[in-house]
């Protein structure tokens, strides 16, 4: 049984694997898979924890899904004792979607359940890294040189840690662009910091919109109406993007994106939800490919 908590335990060969086996997902194949997973959703989710659900049922994987209410970690239990009550109660693995940073994790990895990562805190989305960069592949086939720019709130998110990663090892340029309270100083995976949107559209050959995430900038005041003036998508950005535009979702209409553009020809929207579930069936394969 494999975990995968963060994009950055993956090499480039166990990606390329796993854009393969989403391939073989996407054409229709399918194979069963044995075991006993939990979804352990401890924040709200429309697509990740729904494409898991579908995944499994689709894998022949038994499925239980817990939430925030249902959970004794709201009682205090400690993350590391739910694992290890799950494993004793025959869980195979477990996906969690988490409000907190999972970070360090190592000493989790061996506690012999399988560990699945649907989106911790501001730290990692390792899946929907995968679905941004695979759909990227199937549109550009070769990302080498290929400029990505993520707009809006990059400093808390968890997409942008886990895709800018991934974009970084196929060759790819990436840029944000953000008001300056939700942008990076630096990072490791970011090759151009821009603050004015006019000025980096035309700079990307792909641009992926991220939604103001109030939930977790609690003491900061973005005022949503100039906020979409200054950086959201409108008709006449719209005209500078030279290729396509991504949204992990939820999209926040009127502030991230004007709401006639969202399934417009240039969004790759709909592809991305598409994806989820052959992403997540390939990463259910390279978790649970021992127990079939
Ligand atoms: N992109 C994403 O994680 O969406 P959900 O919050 O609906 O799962």
């Amino acid at each position: 049984m494999r975990s995968l908590i963060s994009v950055r335990d993956l090499t480039q060969e166990e990606v390329l694997s796993l854009y393969e086996s989403y391939l073989w997902f996407k054409k229709g194949v399918l194979e069963k898979l044995k075991g006993r997973v939990c979804l352990l959703f401890l924040e709200p989710s429309t697509r990740t924890r729904l494409s898991f659900e579908v995944a499994c049922d689709n894998l022949g994987l038994l499925r239980s899904t817990i939430t925030q209410k249902d959970s004794s970690l709201m009682k205090g239990e400690s993350f590391k004792d739910t694992l290890i009550t799950l494993r004793e109660l025959g869980f195979d693995g477990v996906i969690f979607r988490l409000p907190f940073v999972l970070y360090p994790y190592e000493e989790l990895l061996d506690l012999g359940i399988s560990l699945i990562n649907g989106g911790d805190g501001t730290h990692e989305h390792p899946t929907q890294g995968l679905i941004d960069l695979f759909v990227a592949l199937d549109r550009f086939k070769d990302l080498k040189g290929k400029r990505v720019l993520y707009v809006g709130d990059v400093k808390y998110s968890r997409v942008f840690r886990s895709g800018s990663y991934l974009f970084k090892m196929f060759g790819a340029r990436v840029g944000i662009c953000s008001p300056p309270e939700l942008s990076l100083q630096e990072h490791d995976c970011v090759d151009e910091i821009f603050y004015k949107v006019d000025e980096a559209l035309p700079w990307a050959h792909l641009v992926i919109y991220l939604r103001l995430q109030r939930e977790r900038y609690k003491d900061l005041v973005i005022e949503e109406e100039s906020y979409f003036k200054h950086f959201g998508l409108t008709k006449e950005r719209y005209e500078k993007i030279k290729g396509f535009f991504m949204h992990p979702g939820p999209v926040i209409r009127g502030i991230d994106v004007e709401p006639s553009l969202v399934y417009s020809e240039k969004s790759l929207i709909l592809e991305q939800v598409r994806a989820g579930v052959f992403v997540r069936e390939a990463v259910l394969t390279y978790a649970f490919d021992m127990l079939k």
